[in-house]
């Protein structure tokens, strides 16, 4: 048998502070994202994380609160395993920086960077971050300044630093380094994250002070226990000790998973990844991880989160209000991976109504629902399948061609683009054909809508595995499939020729609407009946508060930059006319809404969507195969009269 290729990824080691918040999960999740999309390649998959807990860092937090160091860490531990199981992040090991092997690994390593030669004891004296536990700046000879520079990366004041401390050869490294760079042009991604880093190098690197005597909190150096390991070398040397590294029972472990294929950190930890660690590496001569994918910060209210600005989002609190795959998904797709992304609670309910609740919910229990009323529960595949069947086959494996190449370069947000194309080309696939009406004619051509939209839903079930684990397979049983790993990787996915038998269940809605903490623009039934029952009864004196108003579409056009949005101006009557917008595009084109009749809410404060002012809210429902339909009253009712 063929035997699988070893993937191992990694995430930083978060300093524990404090809980995780939701910069640490977005850091965990791409990792999780990542092993489990290698899973589904076929990859042996090692993915480690863990807690830095060394340093000045860690030492002054736990004396802010009278605790010894390793009683204030371990009081975090159980929060950081449980926020990971609340989102099924599959970790193969949780390495802690004060575990015993790791403590010999990371002795062990710098004893072989000490053997090589590249270590040597002298004098520092300079500015050191203890927030970024980081020396920033040399003193040199006759500077007077008694106040230190701000740390370059947070900003904060610094303090001298001036003790005997075993310093790093790194400056013989900046060739190597270089080579290295161009040699491996990828090691970097983005791409754009290496310019800095080369430019960095290129100006020339300085020894490294590894060593503090200064900081009881850390690990003793080896031969000299006066000094503690600088918390940086502790902290880099996980990745190897994590998977064996200085344990004489573990040779081969580490010889297979090590060197590491991805490294996961955020663009504030990168000079110490990519110059630090691989120049460590190459001192030990120890082969370099493959690749380090560096990402921006989730920022709230456009600044980084942190508990010094008291702007931190509990990614629990989330996960009890919206579940897990939905915030899973809602932070792989809005979130560019090369960019700063803004977190807001309006984009995680849009994004769970519209793309998951709407887009591929709904699709789902359309099909369930019509299937079942026509009794059809085992659907066979075709032998020969129509034209517009084979068309939606073949955008199935256009969707897994680009898919994986997305997730393959670690576009995640482009790879679900690209598939919720595939989502939408099966609705209008199965709107087009119309099933509720073919099903009273001709009973084949029906059973074969079902089962080439079953075939679709199964591809874009298992492509989705890796972001929404929980819900796809969810989504598998009710066709009759269960998940296991060796039967739906993704080889077997791309030889998919349409011939599965699916068993449909009857199942619970997929996903539910969030009870919108922000407004909405269409309202469907079901929605409405959600918050009749969460909310109480109204009164009547809030129902006479709504200003309802008859009027007609006078004039409709699109919006520009919004798929779902289109203008109207609608006329009230003796209210006047009125600019209103309303996200009803993916079931009418603006054309076919000029002239009809609907139901406005007039006093809606006036609110800007997608750059333009809407003066108010058209009414509408959604009808059992998706389709949104206009409040309908005869003729005889004026524009502009009040409903009561
Ligand atoms: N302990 C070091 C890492 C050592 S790895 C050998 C450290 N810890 S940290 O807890 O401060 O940060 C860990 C990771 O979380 C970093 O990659 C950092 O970029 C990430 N994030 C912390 N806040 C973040 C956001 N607000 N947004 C996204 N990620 C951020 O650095």
């Amino acid at each position: 048998m063929e035997q699988k290729k070893s993937f191992y990824v990694t995430t930083p080691i978060y300093y524990v502070t404090a809980k995780p918040h939701l910069g640490s999960l977005y850091t965990t999740l791409l990792a999780d994202v990542i092993a489990r999309w290698n899973k589904l390649s076929g990859n042996d998959v090692f993915f480690l994380t863990g807690t830095d807990e060394h340093g000045q860092k860690i030492a002054q937090a736990a004396a802010a609160v009278h605790k010894d160091p390793k009683d204030f860490v371990d009081s975090f531990i159980p929060d950081y395993k449980h926020a990971w199981q609340m989102y099924d992040i599959q970790y193969d090991k949780f390495i802690r920086t004060t575990d015993e092997y790791h403590v010999k690994g990371a002795q062990k390593f710098t004893t072989v960077l000490m053997d090589k030669g590249y270590v040597y004891k002298s004098i520092y004296e300079g500015w050191y971050c203890t927030s970024c536990e980081t020396f920033v700046e040399e003193i040199k000879p006759g500077d007077q300044r008694v106040e230190g520079p701000q740390c370059s990366s947070c900003g904060r004041d610094t303090h001298i630093v001036s003790e005997e401390t075993y310093f790093f050869k790194l400056s013989a490294f900046t060739d190597k380094l270089l080579t290295f760079y161009k040699e491996n042009p990828d090691f970097i991604v983005p791409k754009e994250r290496a310019h800095e880093v080369i430019n960095f190098v290129e100006s020339g690197l300085k020894d490294l002070s590894i060593s503090r005597t200064t900081v009881k909190w850390g690990i003793p150096f080896p031969n000299d226990p006066h000094h503690v390991l600088y918390v940086w070398v502790d902290a880099l040397s996980n990745y190897i000790t994590g998977v064996g590294y200085g344990q004489p029972n573990k040779v081969d472990e580490f010889h297979k998973r090590w060197p590491a294929n991805v490294h996961l950190l955020g663009k504030d930890i990168v000079r110490f990844h990519a110059i630090f660690w691989p120049a460590f590496l190459m001192a030990a001569d120890l082969p370099l991880p493959k690749q380090l994918l560096v990402h921006g910060w989730i920022k709230v209210d456009k600044q980084k989160m942190s508990k010094s600005l008291g702007n931190v989002v509990d990614p629990i609190e989330l996960q009890k209000k919206y579940g897990t795959d939905p915030i899973r998904y809602y932070l792989l797709r809005q979130i560019s991976i090369n960019q700063d992304g803004d977190f807001s609670i309006a984009d995680v309910e849009n994004r769970i109504e519209s793309d998951l609740a709407n887009d591929l919910g709904n699709l789902l229990n359309r099909m369930l629902v019509l299937a079942e009323k026509y009794e059809l529960f085992d659907v066979a595949p075709c032998i020969t399948w129509s034209p517009a069947s084979l068309e939606l086959r073949d955008e199935g494996w256009n969707a897994i061609g680009d898919f994986s190449q997305h997730m393959n370069d670690f576009m995640f947000h482009h790879a679900l683009s690209s598939l919720w194309k595939f989502i939408s080309n099966t609705n209008a696939y199965f709107h087009g054909q119309e099933p509720w009406k073919v099903a009273k004619t001709d009973i084949n051509l029906f059973k074969e809508i079902i089962s080439a939209t079953c075939h679709s839903l199964r591809t874009i079930a298992l492509l989705l595995w890796p972001v929404m684990p929980q819900k796809m397979e969810e989504l598998l049983h009710s066709l009759g499939v269960e998940f296991k790993l060796e039967d739906h990787t993704l080889e077997n996915l791309e030889l998919n020729s349409w011939n599965k038998h699916f068993m449909l269940k009857k199942s619970p809605t997929l996903f539910e609407k969030p009870l919108r903490e922000v407004e909405e623009v269409t309202m469907s039934q079901a929605n409405v009946t959600a918050h009749v029952e969460e909310k109480n009864y109204i009164t009547i004196d809030d129902v006479v508060k709504v200003e309802l108003l008859t009027g007609t579409i006078e004039v409709c056009t699109d919006v520009a930059g919004s798929d779902k949005l289109v203008q109207m101006t609608v006329d009230l009557g003796e209210h006047g006319k009125r600019i209103i917008l309303a996200g009803i595009k993916k079931s009418y084109a603006p054309s076919e809404l000029v002239g009809k009749r609907g139901l406005f809410i007039a006093n809606l404060k006036p609110r800007k969507m997608a750059g333009t002012e809407s003066q108010g809210m058209m009414l509408v429902a959604e009808d059992a195969n998706g389709k949104v339909q206009l409040v309908q009253f005869p003729d005889s009712v004026a524009n502009g009269v009040r409903l009561r």
